[in-house]
């Protein structure tokens, strides 16, 4: 599931079952954190089992059994820091809610002194968000779900100036309707420039506006399927340029036990085999292709299996790939010496501990557990 669709089924859950976030998924929100503060320069921090800030006082109880929580903060000085903390901390919330966690954003029912322990001297807390398995739904939730269905805003007062638009306009509006904000005020728009560029402009200013426009510029983001913007009111979108490739998990079966075909680029980079789409192509062709060019091996490809990666590979630039998974079916192994340093097979966690990359360990993860079902 990518994070546009999670954006789809997403809403606030409030009450939360007692057990813990599994070390697996411990490991893996870590992981996204560490990798947010890098690209950022915020101290966002990932607190578990720590229910305090919950359960001081009574008047808090609107929530129910949050022990785990993302801390949003970072430094004081940054020009930038809430609206930071808003389009990082969404991309960590749409990370687990994919993982499928339930969460919340919290900016005021909570006690801050429980949290702030965790800053640093110059740091400031801007607010958290409570994560963990949901509970079945009550009554309550279910009515404040509904309620914020209801006063989602109209995509006619969150866009201006859209006619003529691009239809990644308007599915960046579709995205931003999604958006969690403080109260569920949504005081944002977004202009249509006509020059190819999108403005975010805050409509409102209360405590949490500048998080809300943080949320809001990473769903538009999403909608719009990739592209840059600067910070601020009046930050403006440049939208990325569109590439894509396909390829596959390529698996055998050995003595009874699955092995994987990694490659190890000549860049450094161990992953799977993939290449760009050539004009006219069909994704399954693309696969076969550059799975054949790159390691000698012919191949039958399971299209049961689907999963995209999205990252970016060079600036204004936005890459899908494509993954299949596939079984050897002709060929001698060979790696292509332009592109691909060596190929070998490796059993699974082999295969997890080499790959360089986080976004393709969760693909072998899915394939892994698609092949053990079927
Ligand atoms: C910055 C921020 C602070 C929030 N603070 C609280 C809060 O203190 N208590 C609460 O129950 N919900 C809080 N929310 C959740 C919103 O009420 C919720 O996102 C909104 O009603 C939309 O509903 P949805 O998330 O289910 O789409 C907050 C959301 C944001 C973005």
């Amino acid at each position: 599931m990518t994070l546009a669709d999670v954006v789809l089924t997403r809403t606030s859950v409030r009450r939360y079952r007692p057990d813990p976030l599994t070390p697996l998924q411990r490991e893996e929100l870590g992981k996204a954190v560490r990798m947010c503060n890098e690209r950022s320069g915020l101290h966002i921090r990932l607190v578990c089992e720590r229910p305090e800030p919950f359960t001081l006082l009574k008047s808090y109880g609107i929530f129910k059994g949050v022990r785990n929580y993302f801390v949003f903060a970072g430094s004081s000085s940054d020009p930038h820091l809430e609206e930071k903390c808003g389009y990082y901390g969404e991309e960590l919330v749409l990370t687990a809610a994919a993982m499928g966690l339930g969460t919340c954003w919290i900016g005021g029912t909570y006690d801050k002194s429980g949290c702030l322990r965790h800053l640093e001297p110059g740091e400031s807390l801007v607010c958290v968000a409570a994560l963990g398995r949901p509970e079945e739904r009550s009554g309550r939730d279910k009515l404040v779900a509904m309620a914020s269905k209801r006063k989602t805003r109209p995509s006619a007062e969150l866009a201006r100036n859209y006619s003529g638009a691009p239809s990644w306009f308007m599915s960046g509006i579709a995205s931003v309707q999604r958006a969690p904000s403080a109260r569920n005020r949504q005081a944002y728009q977004f202009v249509w420039k006509g020059d190819g560029t999108v403005q975010a402009n805050i409509t409102g200013q209360h405590e949490f506006s500048m998080v809300d426009l943080g949320i809001a510029k990473y769903h538009f983001e999403l909608g719009a399927h990739g592209g840059q913007w600067t910070w601020g009111s009046g930050g403006a979108f440049v939208k990325a340029e569109e590439e894509k490739s396909c390829g596959a998990v390529v698996w055998r079966e050995e003595k009874g036990q699955r092995q994987y075909l990694l490659a190890r680029h000549n860049g450094g980079h161990w992953s799977f085999p993939k290449g760009h789409v050539e004009a006219g192509e069909k994704e399954i062709d693309t696969a076969r292709r550059e799975i054949l060019e790159e390691t000698g091996l012919e191949t039958k490809i399971d299209t049961g299996f689907r999963q995209t990666v999205t990252y970016y590979p060079k600036p204004g630039v936005v890459k899908d790939v494509v993954f299949f998974t596939a079984r050897p079916s002709g060929g001698q192994e060979q790696a292509q010496v332009e592109e691909i340093a060596e190929i070998g097979w490796f059993s699974f966690q082999e295969a997890c501990s080499l790959i360089t990359f986080a976004s393709d360990e969760d693909v072998l993860l899915a394939a892994d557990r698609y092949l053990s079902g079927k």
